[in-house]
């Protein structure tokens, strides 16, 4: 298959980048679909180094770049069918959403619409859950839009919270589902492409 034939994906991550990892060993070889560049706004993000190992190229970029276009042109360059942010923290601007229309999609480490918005990342999302004394929790895949976690959802998968769980148990539990089913979503939402 000639190279202009795959689809396209470009990740966003902000930290460890363990679903980016699991994209890029899910998608290593795949016969349509091809993880093109992996972006960071964190120059400490473990996620470059995992990039760098699949030789996939690995950016870093500053707020400012991010809100006055340099990043959009940058991530023309590599013409994505799709945008995974997975672990991205910082929210993304109107002009790269228009750019790109229901062609972001973001990961949440919760059932959406609750324990989401700005601030609930990482373990803060588990620590409201357990706080909440939630019964469930889960994994949430959504379109993005300007405002944090509020794009149209995609596939929710939900799993149980434990009496003597601990934020950090519930959240191997919860990146266990994220990395199961991220890139099967972002398969199926590729193949569906035009
Ligand atoms: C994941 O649990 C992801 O859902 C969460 O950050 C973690 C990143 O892990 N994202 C958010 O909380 C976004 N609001 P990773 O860097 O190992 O993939």
């Amino acid at each position: 298959m000639a190279d202009s034939s795959f689809k396209r994906v470009v990740i966003f991550a902000s930290g460890s980048g363990s679903n980016a990892q699991r994209l890029m060993e899910y998608f290593d070889n795949h016969a349509s679909i091809r993880i093109v560049a992996l972006f960071s706004n964190n120059p400490e993000a473990f996620a470059l180094e995992r990039a760098r190992k699949f030789n996939i190229p690995a950016q870093v970029f500053t707020r400012e770049a991010f809100r006055n276009g340099t990043v959009l042109e940058q991530v023309k360059t590599f013409n994505p069918d799709l945008v995974v942010l997975a672990g991205f923290l910082w929210l993304v601007p109107a002009h790269f959403i228009a750019a790109y229309p229901n062609k972001i999609i973001n990961i949440h480490p919760a059932l959406l619409p609750k324990f989401g918005g700005k601030g609930m990342h990482g373990h803060f999302v588990h620590e409201a859950v357990l706080q909440q004394k939630e019964k469930e929790s889960g994994i949430t895949i959504h379109y993005v839009n300007e405002y944090y976690d509020q794009g149209a959802a995609i596939y929710q998968h939900v799993c149980p919270v434990e009496l003597e769980d601990t934020p950090e148990l519930l959240a191997k539990r919860v990146l266990a589902l994220e990395h199961e089913h991220l890139p099967r979503v972002v398969e199926m939402l590729l193949q569906e492409q035009k």
